[in-house]
């Protein structure tokens, strides 16, 4: 069902509370990537005739304030990007919250702190989200959701306040982010390619099921491609993999044969000796020693892919090839992105650590989205839907 955007409602001089996703990397107070604030900016500066409350969580604080996690470095990056001021309020809810807004004019954005620094944010009692949901909602009229990010969470700022304001609708970037993610998810199944890294079977385990029966090709890399070689009985020695994973991989595995036709695995891998001088080394998939640990795909697999993935009509990519942090280990990953850049067809990266191998690249710009939501994009494409884009206003 489509859901309502800004563009379907008159908020003028309304008080907004539109929840962003500024979940952004923060050291020593410095934001080192602010993709997701500039990502926001569309709707903020299209809500400038209203008084507009911004919310947000920052990393995962215990339900109590914690300065670490304080959104104060993102007000002043968002007043740089807007030129123009923001104010920070030191708290999200309560009588500080409502002196500040009584104080607003029309085109005064404000951001509120952290809304994981109080319990009911993510509380799994329902009544105690729903009460921190309603004083957050408090001083506010209408809801607007562009946090994409945070979509795929049950939480009061994403889900709970819609109970409480009306409208609610979605920002430019969840509308965006959800048009481009349907596409992939509704792509025929023809040339449409799925390339999954990272670390854990369990993280990707529904969006392979839901995927592999849609696609033509999906290609297997990172630590998961070490746990579908356990499960197949081959040796990999030191490296990466949880009996979790490995036990879904065998799920994986058991699929019928047609299903499974689609499914690759690395045919080599780039290991290193971590039980001896750390050399490094290229074997073949089963070539794996004791002792040794595979870091990344090796090159035939690196070439197959990004032979695949260039000639793909639509392709999606989640999760690097290896760790691509430390090099040697890096080519895989690399290979991929470049592969995705040349690619002419209709290209989306998932979020997470896929981004980085995009943007250190400097590819960013030549795909068709790059997603700001990693567990969110994978979400969608495991279900088709957000919880957070569910409780909005059908148009
Ligand atoms: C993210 O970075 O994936 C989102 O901001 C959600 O963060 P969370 O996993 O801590 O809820």
């Amino acid at each position: 069902m489509a859901k309502k955007s800004i563009q379907d409602v008159d908020l003028t001089g309304q008080v907004v509370l539109c929840r962003v996703d500024f979940n952004v990397p923060i050291k020593d107070g410095v934001i080192s990537d602010d993709t997701r604030i500039r990502a926001s900016l569309p709707t903020i500066q299209y809500l400038a005739n209203t008084k507009l409350l911004l919310c947000s969580h920052l990393g995962r604080p215990e339900g109590a304030p914690d300065p670490k996690y304080t959104l104060a470095p993102c007000a002043e990056r968002l007043s740089e990007l807007l030129g123009k001021p923001v104010r920070f309020v030191d708290d999200c809810v309560g009588p500080k919250v409502a002196a500040a807004v009584a104080e607003m004019q029309v085109g005064d954005v404000l951001l509120l702190e952290n809304v994981r620094f109080y319990p009911g944010e993510t509380a799994k009692d329902k009544d105690q989200m729903r009460a921190f949901a309603e004083q957050l909602a408090a001083p506010a009229q209408a809801f607007v959701d562009d946090a994409f990010g945070s979509a795929a969470k049950k939480q009061a700022s994403v889900t709970g306040v819609t109970e409480f304001l009306s409208p609610c609708v979605q920002g430019f970037l969840m509308e965006k982010e959800v048009s481009m993610l349907s596409r992939v998810y509704n792509a025929p199944q023809e040339g449409f390619v799925v390339v999954l890294g990272g670390a854990k079977v369990a993280d990707k385990i529904d969006v392979i099921k839901s995927l592999l029966p849609r696609c033509e090709k999906m290609l297997i890399g990172g630590a998961m491609a070490w746990a579908f070689f356990r499960a197949k009985g081959m040796e990999i020695g030191e490296s990466l993999c949880s009996d979790e994973s490995v036990q879904l991989a065998t799920e994986i595995l058991n699929s019928d044969a047609e299903l499974l036709s689609k499914l690759l695995l690395p045919v080599d891998v780039h290991m290193q000796n971590v039980a001896g001088d750390h050399a490094t080394a290229f074997a073949p998939a089963d070539g794996i020693l004791p002792g040794w640990d595979a870091q990344d795909i090796g090159p035939e697999t690196t070439k197959l892919y990004a032979d695949i993935v260039r000639q793909a009509r639509t392709v999606f990519w989640n999760g690097p090839m290896g760790h691509f942090e430390q090099k040697p280990f890096d080519t895989g990953t690399l290979g991929i992105a470049q592969a995705m850049g040349e690619c002419p067809g209709f290209n989306v990266v998932g979020g997470g650590d896929s981004v980085a191998a995009v943007t250190q690249m400097d590819l960013a710009d030549k795909m068709d989205h790059v997603s700001t939501g990693g567990g969110a994009s994978l979400e969608f494409l495991a279900s088709g839907s957000l919880v957070g884009v569910d409780v909005l206003d059908d148009k």
